[in-house]
């Protein structure tokens, strides 16, 4: 456990170093707007599942700028795997990248601590512990590169989590 949170802490430092490096510019939330059209087909409309395997379409609204942009570059160059969002993330410039994650990471914000309580959520925050150094202790990143996780469909960080676990997902 100890060595864990060794690791986990220099992987903090190197990765907290590069964000100010790679901070990225404020894009252009009206074009995104224009741009996210096609985009709301799957991310706008509330409940829209991926077909198989089954799971709700993650929300997009309130999440980090910076880290839309990392995960449209991770479909782009398909490190990060996914057939309909490599292909949607295909055509997109570097520029249109940033805009659209500028136009969503203006819709909403994410929501922490719904005020709810019960034995599952309290059993939850209890293994959050060792996550809150990058998610947040309430799910709201502190770095922009790292995504909030705080008001994500229940299903899509399991989904997530267990593609980390099988290395379907490697980042
Ligand atoms: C046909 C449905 C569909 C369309 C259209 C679509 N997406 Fe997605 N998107 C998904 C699904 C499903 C996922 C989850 C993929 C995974 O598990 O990695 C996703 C994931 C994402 C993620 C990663 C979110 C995260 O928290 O890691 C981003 C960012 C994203 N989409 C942006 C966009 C943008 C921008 C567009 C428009 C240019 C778009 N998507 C169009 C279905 C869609
Ligand atoms: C050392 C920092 C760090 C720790 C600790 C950490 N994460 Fe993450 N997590 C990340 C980063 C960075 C990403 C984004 C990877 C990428 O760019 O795709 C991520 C991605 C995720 C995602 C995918 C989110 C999305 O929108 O696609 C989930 C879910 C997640 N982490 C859950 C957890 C949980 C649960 C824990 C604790 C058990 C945890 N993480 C601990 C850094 C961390």
């Amino acid at each position: 456990m100890r060595s864990l949170l060794k690791v986990l802490t220099a992987i903090v430092v190197i990765v907290a170093t590069s964000v100010t490096a790679s901070a990225a510019a404020a894009g252009n939330p009206e074009r995104g707007a224009v741009l996210a059209d096609t985009c709301l087909g799957c991310h706008g409309i509330p409940g829209y599942r991926n077909a198989y395997p089954s799971y709700r379409v993650p929300k997009l609204g309130g999440q980090h700028q910076d880290y839309l942009v990392l995960a449209l570059l991770g479909y782009k160059s398909a490190v990060r795997s996914h057939p309909t969002m490599q292909a949607q993330s295909a055509s997109l410039s570097d520029a249109d990248m940033r805009d659209l994650a500028t136009y969503f990471a203006s819709q909403g914000v994410a929501r922490q601590g719904l005020g709810k309580t019960n034995g599952k959520i309290a059993r939850g925050k209890e293994k959050t512990a060792v996550c809150a150094a990058c998610h947040g202790e309430a799910g709201v990143s502190p770095t922009p590169n790292w995504p909030t996780l705080a008001g994500q469909h229940e299903d899509y960080p399991q989904q997530s989590i267990a593609q980390y676990q099988n290395g379907g997902r490697t980042r």
